[in-house]
Protein backbone atom coordinates (compact mmCIF):
# COMPACT_ATOMS: atom_id res chain seq x y z
CA UNK A 1 0.00 0.00 0.00
CA UNK A 2 2.81 2.52 -0.96
CA UNK A 3 1.10 4.36 -4.40
CA UNK A 4 0.02 7.72 -4.17
CA UNK A 5 -2.20 9.11 -6.62
CA UNK A 6 -1.99 12.69 -7.74
CA UNK A 7 -5.01 13.72 -9.76
CA UNK A 8 -6.30 17.06 -11.05
CA UNK A 9 -9.84 17.96 -9.12
CA UNK A 10 -11.08 20.67 -12.02
CA UNK A 11 -10.59 21.32 -15.65
CA UNK A 12 -6.43 20.53 -15.80
CA UNK A 13 -3.83 22.96 -15.12
CA UNK A 14 -4.18 22.61 -10.88
CA UNK A 15 -0.72 22.68 -10.77
CA UNK A 16 0.18 19.35 -10.84
CA UNK A 17 3.90 19.30 -12.35
CA UNK A 18 4.74 21.61 -9.62
CA UNK A 19 2.90 19.00 -6.50
CA UNK A 20 4.65 16.49 -8.32
CA UNK A 21 7.90 17.76 -8.65
CA UNK A 22 7.76 18.76 -5.11
CA UNK A 23 6.81 15.38 -4.00
CA UNK A 24 9.41 13.55 -6.09
CA UNK A 25 11.81 14.47 -3.79
CA UNK A 26 10.53 11.80 -1.47
CA UNK A 27 9.29 9.34 -4.00
CA UNK A 28 11.36 6.78 -5.67
CA UNK A 29 8.81 6.01 -8.83
CA UNK A 30 6.62 8.41 -10.44
CA UNK A 31 4.55 7.10 -13.53
CA UNK A 32 2.38 8.93 -15.64
CA UNK A 33 -0.39 6.96 -16.30
CA UNK A 34 -3.22 8.75 -19.25
CA UNK A 35 -3.14 11.35 -21.64
CA UNK A 36 -0.53 12.25 -24.08
CA UNK A 37 0.99 15.90 -25.05
CA UNK A 38 -1.90 17.81 -24.76
CA UNK A 39 -0.51 18.12 -21.14
CA UNK A 40 1.62 20.90 -20.17
CA UNK A 41 3.47 20.40 -16.58
CA UNK A 42 5.42 23.04 -15.30
CA UNK A 43 8.24 22.89 -12.89
CA UNK A 44 10.60 26.01 -11.79
CA UNK A 45 13.47 25.19 -9.64
CA UNK A 46 15.71 27.93 -8.83
CA UNK A 47 13.60 30.19 -10.89
CA UNK A 48 14.06 28.01 -14.04
CA UNK A 49 10.94 26.90 -15.62
CA UNK A 50 10.47 23.21 -17.38
CA UNK A 51 7.59 22.62 -18.78
CA UNK A 52 7.11 19.03 -19.70
CA UNK A 53 4.45 17.30 -21.90
CA UNK A 54 4.94 13.43 -21.58
CA UNK A 55 7.69 12.87 -19.25
CA UNK A 56 6.74 12.55 -15.48
CA UNK A 57 6.91 15.13 -13.86
CA UNK A 58 9.96 13.40 -11.12
CA UNK A 59 12.90 13.79 -14.04
CA UNK A 60 14.40 17.02 -12.15
CA UNK A 61 15.33 14.38 -8.89
CA UNK A 62 17.84 11.36 -10.73
CA UNK A 63 17.42 9.47 -8.16
CA UNK A 64 13.46 8.95 -8.51
CA UNK A 65 12.89 6.64 -11.55
CA UNK A 66 9.84 7.87 -14.21
CA UNK A 67 7.92 5.13 -16.01
CA UNK A 68 4.93 5.89 -18.87
CA UNK A 69 2.45 3.43 -18.90
CA UNK A 70 0.73 1.70 -21.78
CA UNK A 71 -2.77 4.28 -21.05
CA UNK A 72 -0.31 7.25 -22.39
CA UNK A 73 -0.63 8.39 -26.17
CA UNK A 74 3.01 9.01 -26.88
CA UNK A 75 3.65 11.60 -29.59
CA UNK A 76 7.34 10.10 -30.39
CA UNK A 77 8.56 13.31 -32.27
CA UNK A 78 7.65 15.16 -29.27
CA UNK A 79 9.31 13.52 -26.81
CA UNK A 80 12.44 12.72 -28.60
CA UNK A 81 12.52 16.49 -28.23
CA UNK A 82 11.19 16.82 -24.83
CA UNK A 83 14.18 13.66 -23.94
CA UNK A 84 17.02 16.39 -25.61
CA UNK A 85 15.42 19.07 -24.00
CA UNK A 86 16.55 17.38 -20.39
CA UNK A 87 19.25 16.04 -21.71
CA UNK A 88 20.70 19.46 -22.54
CA UNK A 89 19.65 21.09 -19.36
CA UNK A 90 21.38 18.78 -17.42
CA UNK A 91 18.93 16.31 -16.87
CA UNK A 92 18.21 12.55 -17.26
CA UNK A 93 21.81 11.97 -17.75
CA UNK A 94 21.45 7.84 -16.82
CA UNK A 95 18.49 6.89 -19.76
CA UNK A 96 17.89 3.98 -16.80
CA UNK A 97 16.23 6.97 -15.09
CA UNK A 98 13.21 6.75 -18.03
CA UNK A 99 10.78 3.88 -18.93
CA UNK A 100 8.80 3.89 -21.65
CA UNK A 101 6.01 1.05 -22.09
CA UNK A 102 6.13 -0.87 -25.46
CA UNK A 103 2.67 -1.26 -25.47
CA UNK A 104 1.47 2.68 -25.15
CA UNK A 105 -0.50 3.65 -28.17
CA UNK A 106 2.07 6.04 -30.30
CA UNK A 107 0.98 9.21 -32.25
CA UNK A 108 1.79 10.17 -35.82
CA UNK A 109 1.49 12.99 -37.99
CA UNK A 110 -1.93 11.72 -39.16
CA UNK A 111 -3.86 11.74 -35.86
CA UNK A 112 -2.90 15.38 -35.25
CA UNK A 113 -3.90 16.16 -38.98
CA UNK A 114 -7.48 14.93 -38.47
CA UNK A 115 -7.74 16.43 -34.82
CA UNK A 116 -7.44 19.73 -36.66
CA UNK A 117 -9.53 18.52 -39.46
CA UNK A 118 -12.58 17.37 -36.83
CA UNK A 119 -12.01 20.49 -34.71
CA UNK A 120 -12.42 22.51 -38.04
CA UNK A 121 -15.18 20.94 -39.11
CA UNK A 122 -17.32 21.47 -35.91
CA UNK A 123 -17.89 25.25 -36.87
CA UNK A 124 -19.85 26.38 -34.04
CA UNK A 125 -19.65 23.42 -31.61
CA UNK A 126 -15.45 23.19 -31.29
CA UNK A 127 -13.97 21.07 -28.27
CA UNK A 128 -11.44 23.52 -28.42
CA UNK A 129 -8.50 20.28 -28.58
CA UNK A 130 -4.87 21.19 -28.06
CA UNK A 131 -4.43 19.78 -31.73
CA UNK A 132 -2.08 16.89 -30.42
CA UNK A 133 -4.08 14.43 -32.02
CA UNK A 134 -5.21 12.54 -28.61
CA UNK A 135 -9.19 11.78 -29.42
CA UNK A 136 -7.74 10.18 -33.01
CA UNK A 137 -4.97 8.39 -31.26
CA UNK A 138 -7.08 6.82 -28.25
CA UNK A 139 -10.04 6.08 -31.02
CA UNK A 140 -7.21 3.81 -32.91
CA UNK A 141 -6.57 2.18 -29.69
CA UNK A 142 -10.42 1.32 -28.78
CA UNK A 143 -10.78 -0.11 -32.34
CA UNK A 144 -7.52 -2.09 -32.24
CA UNK A 145 -5.77 -0.44 -34.91
CA UNK A 146 -2.88 1.31 -32.86
CA UNK A 147 0.25 1.22 -33.71
CA UNK A 148 2.36 0.84 -30.40
CA UNK A 149 6.06 1.91 -29.23
CA UNK A 150 7.22 -1.52 -29.39
CA UNK A 151 6.25 -1.37 -33.08
CA UNK A 152 8.25 1.27 -34.42
CA UNK A 153 11.48 -1.93 -33.31
CA UNK A 154 9.57 -4.27 -35.42
CA UNK A 155 10.12 -2.81 -39.31
CA UNK A 156 7.59 -5.98 -40.57
CA UNK A 157 5.01 -4.91 -38.10
CA UNK A 158 5.16 -1.40 -38.14
CA UNK A 159 5.47 -1.26 -42.15
CA UNK A 160 2.43 -3.82 -42.60
CA UNK A 161 0.41 -2.08 -39.58
CA UNK A 162 1.41 1.60 -41.05
CA UNK A 163 -0.13 0.29 -44.60
CA UNK A 164 -3.18 -0.44 -43.62
CA UNK A 165 -3.44 3.10 -41.05
CA UNK A 166 -2.70 5.39 -43.88
CA UNK A 167 -4.91 2.91 -46.33
CA UNK A 168 -7.50 4.14 -44.32
CA UNK A 169 -6.47 7.68 -42.74
CA UNK A 170 -5.00 9.38 -45.98
CA UNK A 171 -8.55 8.32 -47.78
CA UNK A 172 -10.72 10.08 -45.09
CA UNK A 173 -8.13 13.03 -45.33
CA UNK A 174 -8.00 13.54 -48.82
CA UNK A 175 -11.57 12.98 -49.54
CA UNK A 176 -13.66 14.21 -46.68
CA UNK A 177 -11.28 16.80 -45.17
CA UNK A 178 -10.19 17.43 -48.27
CA UNK A 179 -6.56 18.27 -46.97
CA UNK A 180 -2.51 16.82 -47.65
CA UNK A 181 -1.83 12.74 -46.86
CA UNK A 182 1.11 10.95 -46.04
CA UNK A 183 3.55 9.34 -47.53
CA UNK A 184 4.84 5.30 -46.21
CA UNK A 185 8.15 5.81 -47.13
CA UNK A 186 8.53 9.18 -45.78
CA UNK A 187 7.01 8.18 -42.35
CA UNK A 188 9.20 4.83 -42.24
CA UNK A 189 11.86 6.63 -42.44
CA UNK A 190 11.44 8.97 -39.84
CA UNK A 191 10.32 6.23 -37.30
CA UNK A 192 13.69 4.32 -37.95
CA UNK A 193 15.29 7.56 -36.89
CA UNK A 194 13.07 8.04 -33.84
CA UNK A 195 13.24 4.54 -32.68
CA UNK A 196 17.21 4.84 -32.28
CA UNK A 197 16.88 7.73 -30.28
CA UNK A 198 14.11 6.08 -28.27
CA UNK A 199 15.29 2.45 -27.51
CA UNK A 200 17.56 3.11 -24.64
CA UNK A 201 14.16 4.00 -22.46
CA UNK A 202 11.58 1.38 -23.97
CA UNK A 203 10.48 -1.00 -21.54
CA UNK A 204 8.96 -4.00 -22.34
CA UNK A 205 6.68 -4.61 -18.84
CA UNK A 206 6.05 -1.61 -17.18
CA UNK A 207 3.46 -3.08 -15.19
CA UNK A 208 6.04 -5.95 -13.68
CA UNK A 209 8.16 -3.23 -12.70
CA UNK A 210 5.76 -1.43 -10.69
CA UNK A 211 4.41 -4.32 -9.30
CA UNK A 212 7.71 -5.13 -7.61
CA UNK A 213 8.51 -1.80 -6.69
CA UNK A 214 5.00 -1.56 -4.89
CA UNK A 215 5.50 -4.86 -3.49
CA UNK A 216 9.26 -3.63 -1.87
CA UNK A 217 7.37 -1.24 -0.31
CA UNK A 218 8.71 1.86 -2.39
CA UNK A 219 7.15 5.08 -2.63
CA UNK A 220 5.73 5.23 -5.83
CA UNK A 221 3.25 8.39 -6.99
CA UNK A 222 0.91 8.01 -9.84
CA UNK A 223 0.68 11.22 -11.36
CA UNK A 224 -2.36 12.59 -13.51
CA UNK A 225 -3.12 14.74 -16.83
CA UNK A 226 -5.72 16.66 -17.63
CA UNK A 227 -8.52 17.12 -14.84
CA UNK A 228 -11.45 15.62 -13.11
CA UNK A 229 -14.18 17.55 -15.21
CA UNK A 230 -12.87 16.57 -18.19
CA UNK A 231 -12.98 13.15 -18.14
CA UNK A 232 -14.10 11.13 -21.12
CA UNK A 233 -17.00 9.57 -18.53
CA UNK A 234 -17.54 11.52 -15.93
CA UNK A 235 -16.75 15.10 -17.36
CA UNK A 236 -18.49 17.66 -19.33
CA UNK A 237 -19.04 15.63 -22.23
CA UNK A 238 -18.41 16.34 -25.15
CA UNK A 239 -16.43 18.84 -23.91
CA UNK A 240 -13.62 16.72 -22.53
CA UNK A 241 -10.49 15.14 -23.42
CA UNK A 242 -10.19 11.23 -25.17
CA UNK A 243 -9.17 9.45 -21.40
CA UNK A 244 -9.76 8.78 -17.84
CA UNK A 245 -8.47 11.26 -15.80
CA UNK A 246 -9.39 10.08 -12.67
CA UNK A 247 -7.25 8.09 -10.26
CA UNK A 248 -8.65 4.67 -10.71
CA UNK A 249 -7.36 4.81 -14.32
CA UNK A 250 -3.81 5.04 -12.17
CA UNK A 251 -4.59 1.31 -11.74
CA UNK A 252 -5.67 0.20 -15.15
CA UNK A 253 -3.33 2.39 -16.98
CA UNK A 254 -0.42 0.77 -14.86
CA UNK A 255 -1.48 -2.06 -14.87
CA UNK A 256 -1.73 -2.70 -11.07
CA UNK A 257 -4.32 -3.55 -8.51
CA UNK A 258 -6.53 -0.90 -7.05
CA UNK A 259 -5.31 -2.17 -3.38
CA UNK A 260 -1.77 -0.80 -3.60
CA UNK A 261 -2.97 2.49 -3.79
CA UNK A 262 -2.76 4.35 0.28
CA UNK A 263 -3.88 7.47 -0.84
CA UNK A 264 -5.68 10.17 -3.57
CA UNK A 265 -4.58 13.56 -3.44
CA UNK A 266 -6.65 15.64 -5.43
CA UNK A 267 -4.97 19.04 -6.70
CA UNK A 268 -6.67 22.30 -7.19
CA UNK A 269 -6.23 26.46 -7.30
CA UNK A 270 -8.13 28.72 -4.95
CA UNK A 271 -9.92 29.68 -7.88
CA UNK A 272 -11.17 27.58 -11.07
CA UNK A 273 -9.68 27.73 -14.87
CA UNK A 274 -10.96 26.11 -17.96
CA UNK A 275 -9.06 25.96 -21.79
CA UNK A 276 -11.49 25.26 -24.74
CA UNK A 277 -15.05 25.27 -24.79
CA UNK A 278 -17.57 23.92 -22.06
CA UNK A 279 -20.03 24.67 -19.41
CA UNK A 280 -17.84 26.69 -16.46
CA UNK A 281 -20.82 27.84 -13.76
CA UNK A 282 -18.40 30.30 -11.61
CA UNK A 283 -17.09 31.95 -14.90
CA UNK A 284 -15.61 35.72 -14.54
CA UNK A 285 -16.65 37.57 -17.78
CA UNK A 286 -15.76 41.22 -16.05
CA UNK A 287 -12.35 42.80 -14.97
CA UNK A 288 -12.47 40.47 -11.35
CA UNK A 289 -11.43 37.42 -14.11
CA UNK A 290 -8.96 39.77 -16.04
CA UNK A 291 -6.95 40.12 -12.69
CA UNK A 292 -7.07 36.55 -11.92
CA UNK A 293 -6.05 35.54 -15.48
CA UNK A 294 -2.78 38.00 -15.40
CA UNK A 295 -1.98 37.74 -11.63
CA UNK A 296 -2.20 33.92 -12.29
CA UNK A 297 -0.63 33.86 -15.70
CA UNK A 298 -2.77 31.64 -16.94
CA UNK A 299 -1.96 31.20 -20.07
CA UNK A 300 -1.51 27.68 -21.47
CA UNK A 301 1.40 25.50 -21.07
CA UNK A 302 0.75 23.65 -24.39
CA UNK A 303 -0.98 26.20 -26.45
CA UNK A 304 -0.90 29.29 -25.29
CA UNK A 305 -4.40 29.98 -25.25
CA UNK A 306 -5.69 32.18 -22.68
CA UNK A 307 -7.12 30.34 -19.74
CA UNK A 308 -10.93 31.26 -18.57
CA UNK A 309 -10.84 32.09 -15.04
CA UNK A 310 -13.49 32.34 -12.52
CA UNK A 311 -14.44 31.37 -8.68
CA UNK A 312 -13.54 28.42 -6.72
CA UNK A 313 -16.51 26.07 -7.27
CA UNK A 314 -17.11 23.89 -4.39
CA UNK A 315 -19.74 21.69 -5.84
CA UNK A 316 -17.28 20.60 -8.67
CA UNK A 317 -14.73 20.15 -6.39
CA UNK A 318 -16.82 17.60 -4.01
CA UNK A 319 -18.06 15.93 -7.07
CA UNK A 320 -14.08 15.66 -8.03
CA UNK A 321 -13.55 14.46 -4.43
CA UNK A 322 -16.73 11.88 -4.63
CA UNK A 323 -15.49 10.24 -8.37
CA UNK A 324 -11.80 9.78 -7.54
CA UNK A 325 -11.97 8.84 -3.49
CA UNK A 326 -9.42 11.63 -2.77
CA UNK A 327 -8.22 11.57 0.78
CA UNK A 328 -6.04 14.91 0.67
CA UNK A 329 -6.00 17.79 -0.87
CA UNK A 330 -3.35 20.47 -2.30
CA UNK A 331 -4.60 24.08 -2.65
CA UNK A 332 -2.40 26.20 -5.34
CA UNK A 333 -2.18 29.75 -6.14
CA UNK A 334 -3.95 31.05 -3.12
CA UNK A 335 -1.15 33.52 -3.99
CA UNK A 336 -2.57 34.51 -6.84
CA UNK A 337 -6.26 36.00 -5.16
CA UNK A 338 -4.15 38.65 -3.61
CA UNK A 339 -5.57 42.30 -3.76
CA UNK A 340 -9.13 41.60 -4.30
CA UNK A 341 -11.82 42.97 -1.48
CA UNK A 342 -13.36 39.94 -1.32
CA UNK A 343 -12.99 37.12 -2.85
CA UNK A 344 -16.18 34.72 -3.73
CA UNK A 345 -16.36 30.62 -3.35
CA UNK A 346 -19.56 29.03 -4.72
CA UNK A 347 -21.00 26.66 -2.92
CA UNK A 348 -24.33 25.57 -4.33
CA UNK A 349 -25.90 25.96 -7.31
CA UNK A 350 -29.41 27.28 -8.68
CA UNK A 351 -31.46 25.67 -11.37
CA UNK A 352 -34.80 27.38 -12.05
CA UNK A 353 -34.31 29.14 -8.74
CA UNK A 354 -33.70 25.96 -6.70
CA UNK A 355 -31.06 25.09 -4.49
CA UNK A 356 -28.84 21.86 -6.05
CA UNK A 357 -26.07 20.81 -4.08
CA UNK A 358 -24.64 18.03 -6.51
CA UNK A 359 -23.40 18.70 -10.20
CA UNK A 360 -25.82 18.07 -12.75
CA UNK A 361 -24.45 15.40 -15.33
CA UNK A 362 -25.67 16.95 -18.44
CA UNK A 363 -23.22 19.36 -19.82
CA UNK A 364 -25.74 21.16 -21.22
CA UNK A 365 -27.99 21.66 -17.60
CA UNK A 366 -24.35 22.72 -15.81
CA UNK A 367 -24.29 25.40 -18.28
CA UNK A 368 -27.51 27.22 -17.36
CA UNK A 369 -26.92 27.38 -13.31
CA UNK A 370 -26.44 30.02 -11.28
CA UNK A 371 -23.67 30.17 -8.62
CA UNK A 372 -24.31 30.85 -5.12
CA UNK A 373 -21.63 32.75 -3.97
CA UNK A 374 -20.71 33.51 -0.47
CA UNK A 375 -18.16 35.96 0.11
CA UNK A 376 -15.51 36.20 2.13
CA UNK A 377 -12.55 39.24 2.95
CA UNK A 378 -9.88 39.47 0.42
CA UNK A 379 -5.98 40.49 1.80
CA UNK A 380 -3.65 42.72 -0.04
CA UNK A 381 -0.34 41.03 0.97
CA UNK A 382 1.94 38.86 -1.03
CA UNK A 383 1.93 36.02 0.18
CA UNK A 384 5.02 34.43 -1.88
CA UNK A 385 7.41 35.01 0.46
CA UNK A 386 5.37 33.57 3.09
CA UNK A 387 7.42 30.68 5.11
CA UNK A 388 5.13 29.42 7.65
CA UNK A 389 1.23 28.97 7.80
CA UNK A 390 1.26 31.27 10.40
CA UNK A 391 2.81 33.74 8.92
CA UNK A 392 -0.53 34.06 6.25
CA UNK A 393 -2.71 36.51 6.56
CA UNK A 394 -5.84 36.10 8.80
CA UNK A 395 -8.44 36.27 6.18
CA UNK A 396 -6.22 33.85 3.93
CA UNK A 397 -6.07 31.37 6.74
CA UNK A 398 -9.92 31.85 6.94
CA UNK A 399 -10.22 31.69 3.49
CA UNK A 400 -8.36 27.52 3.77
CA UNK A 401 -10.76 27.23 6.61
CA UNK A 402 -13.61 27.81 4.92
CA UNK A 403 -12.96 25.42 2.19
CA UNK A 404 -11.52 23.28 4.10
CA UNK A 405 -14.41 22.82 6.46
CA UNK A 406 -16.76 22.88 3.36
CA UNK A 407 -15.15 20.03 1.66
CA UNK A 408 -14.57 18.11 4.60
CA UNK A 409 -11.63 16.54 3.49
CA UNK A 410 -8.24 18.06 4.51
CA UNK A 411 -5.77 20.22 3.11
CA UNK A 412 -2.94 19.20 3.14
CA UNK A 413 -0.80 21.73 1.07
CA UNK A 414 -0.87 25.25 0.54
CA UNK A 415 1.29 26.16 -2.57
CA UNK A 416 2.25 30.36 -2.41
CA UNK A 417 3.91 30.31 -5.95
CA UNK A 418 5.41 28.66 -8.42
CA UNK A 419 8.36 27.47 -6.86
CA UNK A 420 9.90 24.70 -5.14
CA UNK A 421 10.09 26.57 -2.12
CA UNK A 422 6.93 28.41 -2.38
CA UNK A 423 5.50 25.28 -0.29
CA UNK A 424 3.34 25.50 2.92
CA UNK A 425 3.20 21.69 4.47
CA UNK A 426 0.13 21.28 6.77
CA UNK A 427 1.17 17.43 6.87
CA UNK A 428 3.79 15.20 4.75
CA UNK A 429 1.94 13.39 2.07
CA UNK A 430 3.86 10.25 2.65
CA UNK A 431 3.03 8.31 5.61
CA UNK A 432 5.85 6.10 5.75
P1 LIG B 1 -0.52 21.30 -14.40
O1 LIG B 1 -0.93 21.06 -15.81
O2 LIG B 1 -1.55 20.88 -13.42
O3 LIG B 1 0.83 20.72 -14.07
O4 LIG B 1 -0.38 22.87 -14.25
P2 LIG B 1 0.33 23.89 -15.29
O5 LIG B 1 1.81 23.75 -15.16
O6 LIG B 1 -0.25 23.75 -16.64
O7 LIG B 1 -0.20 25.28 -14.76
C1 LIG B 1 0.05 25.72 -13.48
C2 LIG B 1 0.84 27.03 -13.56
O8 LIG B 1 0.84 27.65 -12.28
C3 LIG B 1 2.30 26.83 -13.91
O9 LIG B 1 2.74 27.95 -14.62
C4 LIG B 1 2.98 26.76 -12.55
O10 LIG B 1 4.35 27.17 -12.59
C5 LIG B 1 2.16 27.73 -11.76
N1 LIG B 1 2.03 27.45 -10.33
C6 LIG B 1 1.93 26.26 -9.69
N2 LIG B 1 1.70 26.46 -8.37
C7 LIG B 1 1.64 27.79 -8.19
C8 LIG B 1 1.36 28.63 -7.05
O11 LIG B 1 1.12 28.18 -5.94
N3 LIG B 1 1.34 29.98 -7.28
C9 LIG B 1 1.58 30.53 -8.50
N4 LIG B 1 1.54 31.85 -8.61
N5 LIG B 1 1.84 29.78 -9.58
C10 LIG B 1 1.84 28.43 -9.42
P1 LIG C 1 -2.82 19.35 -18.02
O1 LIG C 1 -2.27 17.95 -17.79
C1 LIG C 1 -6.13 21.84 -19.36
C2 LIG C 1 -8.52 20.33 -22.72
C3 LIG C 1 -8.44 21.07 -24.03
C4 LIG C 1 -9.83 20.82 -24.57
C5 LIG C 1 -10.13 19.39 -24.11
C6 LIG C 1 -9.86 18.33 -25.17
O2 LIG C 1 -1.77 20.34 -18.37
O3 LIG C 1 -3.69 19.76 -16.88
P2 LIG C 1 -7.63 17.25 -26.17
O4 LIG C 1 -6.48 17.89 -26.87
O5 LIG C 1 -7.25 16.53 -24.92
O6 LIG C 1 -8.46 16.40 -27.07
O7 LIG C 1 -8.57 18.50 -25.75
O8 LIG C 1 -9.27 19.16 -23.00
N1 LIG C 1 -7.22 19.88 -22.16
C7 LIG C 1 -6.61 20.45 -21.11
N2 LIG C 1 -6.96 21.54 -20.38
N3 LIG C 1 -5.04 21.12 -19.03
C8 LIG C 1 -4.70 20.01 -19.73
O9 LIG C 1 -3.70 19.20 -19.36
C9 LIG C 1 -5.47 19.66 -20.86
N4 LIG C 1 -5.41 18.67 -21.77
C10 LIG C 1 -6.50 18.80 -22.56
O10 LIG C 1 -8.17 22.44 -23.83
O11 LIG C 1 -10.75 21.66 -23.93
MG1 LIG D 1 -1.10 22.09 -17.62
Amino acid sequence: MSGIVVVGAQWGDEGKGKLVDVFAEKADMVVRYQGGANAGHTLVVNGQKTVLHLVPSGILRPDTTCVITSGVVIDVFSIRDEIKRLIAGGYLQNPKQLLISDTATIILPYHKSLDAAREAALQGGKIGTTGKGIGPAYEDRASRRAVLLGDIFDPKTLKEKLELALREKNFMLENYYKTSTFKLDELLEQLKEVAEDLAPYRAKDTSLFISKALKANKRVMFEGAQGTMLDILHGTYPFVTSSSTLSANACVSAGVGPTNIQKVIGVFKAYTTRVGSGPFPTELHDEVGQKIQADGHEFGATTGRARRCGWLDLVALKYAIRVNGITNLAMMKIDVLSGHDRIGVCTAYKINGEIVNELPTSPYELEKVEPVVEWMTGWKEDLTKVKTLSDLPRPATNFIDFVGSQLGTPIDVISVGPGREQTLWVKPLFNN
